[in-house]
């Protein structure tokens, strides 16, 4: 039996206590936590970079899985390991020599995830796919929290699932954007392993009780 893993996107969490949060998500027995970092260029937001994932790492036991929405993200992954970074997921889109990027990840011994837009089709998977722990499947545009599912990246999760299975991998698929507790079980059933909820998750506590509306939704 596969189980979800449920990845709650700090974006939709508040800034201003984060540690608390960090906090009552291990308490809620939540295991990831999602970091959407984003520099104002590869996206129009702003939100944390190394610094903070460093000086909160010392607090937290969760598994800090780094979303990278950043123009060339290639400069920065040694700060992401210093700061303690346990899986890097970078774009696709942002990043021109792919292999060197996801080669690099992983001498700074992290977990290596690979992120696509909607809009970007599975084929640029097809060489590098035995590098990665993860691809995202993003299915929203990313930025912002709050945006409605994409339906045609239902297919595309189907997709991918079935490349994975016929190159006898074990990658993880992680869908990112609009998860909800109405879509988790469908998604989950189309081959998603991680999802990640941002406002779908932090809008609805106490955290423990949301936490497991979702793995009810998906047994
Ligand atoms: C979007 C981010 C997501 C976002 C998801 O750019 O990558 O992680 O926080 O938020 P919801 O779950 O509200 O769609
Ligand atoms: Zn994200």
């Amino acid at each position: 039996m596969r189980e979800l893993i449920l990845s709650p996107s700090l974006l939709s969490a508040d800034f201003g206590n984060l540690r608390a949060e960090l906090a009552t998500l291990e308490e809620a027995g939540l295991k990831w936590v999602h970091w959407d970092v984003m520099d104002g260029l590869f996206v129009p937001n702003i939100t944390f970079g190394p610094p903070v994932i460093k000086a909160l790492r010392k607090t937290s036991r969760l598994f800090f899985d780094v979303h990278l929405m950043i123009e060339r993200p290639e400069r920065y992954i040694q700060e992401f390991a210093e700061a303690g970074a346990d899986l890097l997921c970078v774009h696709a889109e942002s990043t021109l020599h792919l292999e060197r990027t996801l080669s690099a990840i992983r001498d700074n011994g992290m977990q290596v995830g690979l992120s696509l837009n909607p809009g970007t089709p599975l084929n640029i998977l097809e060489y590098v796919l035995p590098q990665l722990d993860m691809v995202l499947i993003m299915s929203v545009n990313p930025g912002f929290g709050g945006q409605s599912f994409i339906p045609f990246c239902r297919e595309k999760i189907c997709d991918l699932k079935n490349m994975i299975q016929k190159k006898n991998l074990s990658t993880l698929i992680q869908v990112d954007g609009g998860v909800t507790l109405d879509n988790a079980r469908e998604l989950f059933e189309l081959g998603a392993d991680i999802l990640v909820s941002g406002s779908a998750f932090f809008g609805f506590p106490p955290y423990n009780k949301r936490h497991q509306a979702f793995l009810e939704a998906v047994a």
